[in-house]
């Protein structure tokens, strides 16, 4: 496996909407091993979501994990998942803001509204079809992460620029988090 490189704001690829897999491309080795790499990459870079256009590959494909640790917050693990070609659908028509911030768009974090309840259906990297339902962070995680594949991004989202900060600074003075 390998680290792959990131691509950042600015960079076309994250701009793009990007293309669905045959079946028979999700099966294929290339494929595969890209999906190793992201999560290889995504653990290198400790995050939480990741999406093949941050790694230069326009193609349909998300990967997002977390799992609670020392000094990261009590939200509730979310096992490695793979989401392929996955269409987001809201359950609630209720926003809520939260901090968010992205691999590609390094040391700035902005307050962004999303859906408090979405579903998405995609196939796991096998080609399964599954339904998630996701409430919370987790429902965040989904929205930030399938919105690479439209080629939006957090900032796109954010309705008040002026929560836009560099994370040092939001340490430092940012003490409304959540
Ligand atoms: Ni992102």
């Amino acid at each position: 496996m390998s680290i792959l490189k990131i691509s950042h704001l600015g960079h076309p690829v994250l701009r793009k909407k990007t293309k669905d897999l045959t079946l028979a491309e999700l099966k294929s080795p290339l494929i595969q091993k890209l999906i190793d790499d992201m999560v290889e990459t995504l653990h290198e870079f400790d995050g939480v979501g990741l999406a093949a256009p941050q790694v230069h590959e326009s193609k349909s494909i998300v990967i997002m994990e977390y799992i609670e640790e020392p000094g990261r917050k009590s939200r509730g693990d979310m096992p490695l998942t793979v989401l392929v070609n996955p269409v987001v659908t809201p359950l609630s028509d209720d926003k809520q803001e939260s901090w968010e911030g992205c691999l590609s768009i390094p040391d700035i974090r902005g307050k962004v509204p999303r859906h408090t309840k979405v579903q998405v259906k995609a196939w796991d990297r096998n080609g399964k079809e599954i339904t998630l339902k996701a409430t919370g962070f987790h429902a965040v995680i989904i929205q930030h992460e399938t919105d690479h594949l439209k080629g939006i991004l957090f900032i796109d989202r954010m309705e008040d620029m002026k929560s836009l900060t560099f994370l040092k600074e939001l340490a430092r003075y940012g003490l409304d988090e959540e």
